[in-house]
Order: C-alpha cells, then structure tokens, then sequence
C-alpha cells in the first residue's frame, strides 16, 4: 500500500491535494476488496475511476496553458491508466471477484500510480513551478 510518506511533495499544491485523495481512495478500495464487500467494491471502483478522470484533466489543463513539451506522452499515460481501469470495472462486474482487484492494486496499480507521481508527475510540476 502506498503511505502518504512515500508520495513525492510537487511544486503544484493542487496536484498534491489530488494524489493525496487518490491514494486514499485506493486504500478504501483495497479495504472494501480483502472484505469482500461486492457492492462497495463496485462502487468505489467507480468513484475512484471518477476521480482520476478529474485529477487528469486537471493536471492536463494545467500542462497545455504551459505548453508542457511532454504534454502529449503525460497524457497518454493517463488515458492508458483510465483505459485499464475500464477494463478492470468491466472484468469485475462480470466476475465478482474482490481477490483480482487487492491483487491488482498491489501488483499493477500502487507501483504504477508511485511510479507515475515520481516522474511524470514531478517532472509536470517542475516545469509548471
Ligand atoms: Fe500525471
């Protein structure tokens, strides 16, 4: 689980304040899964994919009013992200399975998201600053 110590202090406070919710939502999603709570998995699944949605297209906001060089390659890493989480939603309506998605956070989503704060996101606010 990513701890709120291990999230990089950006530049940006705006970009901070949404990591900080992201990962908060993360765990929520991650309780909710080990207890087997189907409903709630379900819905937080999409309250978390909404909140990434905005996060992005904040960020992207932000990047194009500075002609962010990069912008294009950032941004294709968050519609990558949106479009795996789609997937995600989609496998676990039809499979009910809270296990694929803790085991997903941990193996797929946390290294990423940590992955994602420490260079693209850092690089982004850099710039921005
Ligand atoms: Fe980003």
């Amino acid at each position: 689980m990513i701890t709120q110590d291990q999230l990089p202090m950006l530049a940006i406070p705006s970009m901070n304040d949404n990591h900080l919710e992201e990962i908060l939502l993360i765990h929520k999603l991650d309780k909710v899964a080990r207890a087997n709570d189907i409903k709630a998995v379900a819905e937080v699944l999409r309250e978390y994919v909404d909140h990434s949605i905005k996060h992005f297209a904040d960020e992207e906001k932000l990047m194009r009013e500075a002609d962010f060089p990069d912008y294009l390659t950032h941004k294709g890493e968050h519609d990558r992200h949106i479009k795996e989480m789609g997937a995600l939603i989609k496998y676990f309506d039809k499979n009910q399975d809270p296990r694929a998605i803790y085991v997903h956070i941990e193996g797929g989503l946390s290294p990423w998201i940590l992955h994602h704060m420490q260079t693209m996101d850092s690089d982004a606010a850099e710039f921005l600053k």
